[in-house]
């Protein structure tokens, strides 16, 4: 766990260490990250030696002349005192400069986690390391504190600045961590993207010079994801070094990695310095949000299985930790703004019989809101579309038999409301510039006492009079024209505008822990850990595309769990790809996250209703697997496949999605491996799925008995009402045998159908469900 001795501190979880190092002078030096050491493994042995003095170099003392802060692998580092590289702390001194020497004073070890006062911190941890630093000449003091999740092998760390002296120092920068690493040739992978294209994963080499991962979009956002991997360069999804870094933080954030010329390679997480300014008065201390950091020497699935538990265990709070998760029908992608009671009725109770369990009315139920230009702000309800109120509604679904969910734009208005009518000052805007608006609307300003209030008093009015059970909390434009009359200091706008998030998040669900809170902004552009301490799930992304998902989820379990990601079926041609897909595929891309539906189930073909009937069932037989299993990406070996696979905690049970991108002509064997089983013999089989077959055209005419026209009238109603069996397979093996790969069916290469042909072609998919044989099957 943690032990200390005069030169270091050293953290252990189950299978790494980490090592601190004191030099003589009470710099931090950064020694060992990695697999466990031995307890004998120390400083002596693995602290960077230190026996030239580097030409050009700036010393820090006058009688060592090998001791320059450039040329070592620090913990913390300070500017002007000869380390030229990104220092994470930029403060104006009392003196005017920015030199600062930030020195060991003392520490302590406590044991759990040390919570802070108005961020989400992380909960659950074994104990907690603070190393007090203070200048050497100001009473400024920086407390760095490190926590250790034994079990999930995550060491958490967050800085703290205090001002113990008689005036006030200016921030203009401050990091949660700063480490530095000798070069292992490491990658960096980001996750980047945009609306509808988020968690993307990106690969570049860490070369000389910066590189930045950041936003300042005044959220976590979908363009660059706090999280990254740094992983050395041969590293593969089973096998390497990999370190992985995240956030607990839902603003603009900043990461850098910095190699120098000693192939020294610095990292640095925080907030981001980008138009932060924060004036710290005597006798006040500022908080910086708390950076989990994860190594495993088992490639990328290694961090992502950390990574997974932690935020399971010590990220996710209240009455949905841990547990499962409902089965949503979604109105938006049906109805968006034109609906009526009557439409939102048919289509709940079409839900119920397909076995969906809670019924999400999204956007345009309040104020003026039949449209995107009007209504944001006003949360009452639209009298039109519901005609007896939002609790007698409410109470019509419940009595439908599904439970209820709600949307809400909390955080924005539209110019065209009455919020914005009776409080004009409740909007981010310049007094002297005409404001730029994003999806016709502006962002209210969380840093107003006013503002907050009305939101909570807004909200959990609605939510406690109409019992809702669940949350969509959407956030659908960037922030621009950070400004506030309420701040005397304009560069504190940002962190505090998100401060002012945590605390309206607080207020309104800290008391209903019943309800569940599915956090959005356009999807995933803030899909972040200071989100998921709140809210259990996240909208992973307005597109439900499943080619596209297996992109954005894929990218997002890197670091993300799938109980955090929201996922759901939707209609094809798909809306923004005009992809068609099978509704098949749409189904297994969505099942590795929490599962809902998103679309207008009164146009289904009788087929299709049987289709998401058999889907339902078969997701919620093995939902806790689906949500908590143990996730892999499974190599593939071919560039058109994608292979996910969860297993359950005893081992026992696997699925496998197995999804085909683009086909090719004449298509080589396939494999399916099955990993993570504990040994015995299992059964694997193909989860039987639908055939449709205007899939086929022209095709059709080989199988038929009598010609029909593929496009004509016989073949659009047979489509609705008959299909085909896609290929079922059946293998009975060792766990040994299924790690090493099952040779699959042959699939379709124009020269026959029967039911031993995988039919897969573009977008198809399978799921395989691999199950321990029980002693009466042998
Ligand atoms: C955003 C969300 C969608 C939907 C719409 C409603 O785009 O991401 O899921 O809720 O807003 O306006």
């Amino acid at each position: 766990m943690i032990t200390t001795d005069e030169r270091s501190f050293r953290l252990d979880t189950d299978c790494t260490t980490y090592l601190i190092g004191k030099t003589k002078y009470g710099h931090l030096e950064h020694i060992y990250y990695g697999n466990l050491l031995s307890k004998e493994d120390g400083v002596n042995v693995l602290a960077q030696k230190r026996s030239i003095m580097v030409g050009s170099s700036v010393l820090y003392s006058r009688e060592d002349d090998v001791y320059s802060l450039d040329g070592m692998c620090l913990e913390w580092s300070d500017n002007g005192r000869g380390d030229y590289r990104y220092s994470p702390t930029e403060f104006k001194m009392p003196d005017g400069s920015f030199v600062t020497d930030f020195i060991y004073e003392r520490h302590e070890i406590l044991e759990g986690t040390v919570a802070m006062e108005a961020m989400p911190t992380a909960y659950g941890g074994d104990q907690t390391l603070i190393i007090i630093l203070k200048d050497k000449t100001y009473p400024i003091f920086i407390d760095l504190y490190y926590t250790v999740f034994k079990q999930t092998n995550v060491i958490s760390r967050r800085a703290v600045v205090r001002n113990e002296g008689s005036v006030p120092v200016t921030i203009r920068r401050i990091m949660s961590i700063s480490m530095d690493l000798p070069d292992e040739c490491f990658q960096m992978y980001t996750l980047d993207g945009g609306w509808i294209k988020e968690g993307n994963l990106h690969k570049r080499p860490v070369s000389y010079g910066i590189t930045v991962n950041s936003s300042t979009t005044g959220a976590s956002s979908n363009r660059h994801n706090p999280a990254f991997l740094l992983a050395e360069a041969d590293a593969n999804e089973d096998y390497g070094s990999v370190y992985a870094f995240n956030m607990i933080y839902s603003g603009n954030h900043y990461s850098i990695i910095e190699k120098n010329e000693r192939d020294y390679v610095r990292v640095c997480m925080g907030i981001n310095p980008h138009l932060f300014e924060w004036i710290l008065s005597p006798e006040e201390k500022f908080e910086t949000p708390e950076c989990v950091m994860s190594y495993s020497s088992q490639g990328f699935n290694g961090t992502s299985h950390n990574m997974h538990d932690f935020i399971n265990e010590h990220i996710v709070r209240g009455d949905y930790k841990k547990k499962e998760r409902p089965i949503l029908l979604n109105n938006w992608e049906a109805h968006f703004f034109d609906f009526n009671e009557g439409k939102l009725l048919r289509l709940a109770r079409d839900a119920k019989k397909l076995g969906i369990e809670l019924f999400v009315l999204d956007d345009g139920w309040f104020g003026d809101r039949n449209h995107d230009r009007a209504g944001l702000g006003d949360y009452r309800v639209n009298p039109k579309k519901l005609p007896d109120g939002m609790k007698a509604f409410a109470d019509k679904i419940r009595n439908i038999g599904l439970d209820f969910g709600l949307w809400f734009e909390p955080e924005m208005v539209n110019e065209d409301s009455e919020l914005y009518r009776s409080h004009p000052e409740y909007a981010i805007k310049l007094p002297n510039r005409h404001s730029v608006l994003g999806r016709n609307q502006l962002v209210l300003d969380l840093c107003k006492k006013e503002v907050r209030d009305y939101i909570v008093e807004q909200v959990s009015s609605i939510l406690d009079e109409a019992k809702i059970s669940y949350v969509k909390w959407d956030m659908n434009r960037h922030i621009a024209e950070a400004f506030s009359t309420a701040l005397k200091n304009q560069g504190e706008f940002y962190h505090r505008y998100i401060l002012g998030l945590y605390e309206v998040l607080t207020r309104i669900f800290g008391p209903r822990s019943h309800i569940l809170l599915e956090s959005c902004s356009s999807g995933g552009n803030r899909f972040d850990l200071g989100m998921l301490c709140y809210s259990p799930q996240i909208w992973a992304s307005d597109d439900t595309d499943p080619i596209e998902r297996l992109k954005i989820q894929a990218g997002l379990s890197y670091f993300y769990p799938q109980s955090t990601m929201g996922a759901h079926v939707s209609g094809s041609p798909h809306q923004q790809t005009l992809r068609e897909t099978p509704l098949a595929t749409r189904f297994h891309a969505a099942c590795f996250g929490c599962l809902g539906y998103e679309l207008d189930l009164k146009y289904l073909s009788p087929e299709q209703r049987k289709d998401i009937a058999e889907q339902v069932a078969f997701y919620k037989q093995y939902r806790k697997i689906f949500q908590y299993g143990r996730f892999y990406r499974v190599k593939s070996y071919k560039s058109n496949k994608v292979i996910w696979e969860t297993v359950s905690e005893d081992k026992e049970t696997a699925l496998t999605g197995f999804f085909q991108t683009l086909a090719t002509a004449a298509e080589s064997s396939d494999k399916l491996k099955v990993i993570g089983l504990k040994k015995g013999r299992f059964t694997i089989r193909t989860r039987s799925q639908r055939l449709y077959i205007e899939r086929f055209g022209g095709l059709i005419k080989h199988v038929a008995p009598v010609e029909l026209n593929p496009d004509g009238v016989i073949m659009r109603v047979a489509n609705r009402h008959y299909s085909l069996k896609d290929c079922v397979e059946t293998y009975t093996c060792s766990s040994e045998a299924l790690a090493a790969g099952i040779p699959l069916c042959e699939q379709f290469i124009g020269t026959g159908y029967h039911e031993s042909i995988r039919m897969l072609g573009d977008f198809g998919s399978n799921m395989y469900i691999t199950e321990k044989e029980n002693e009466q099957q042998k």
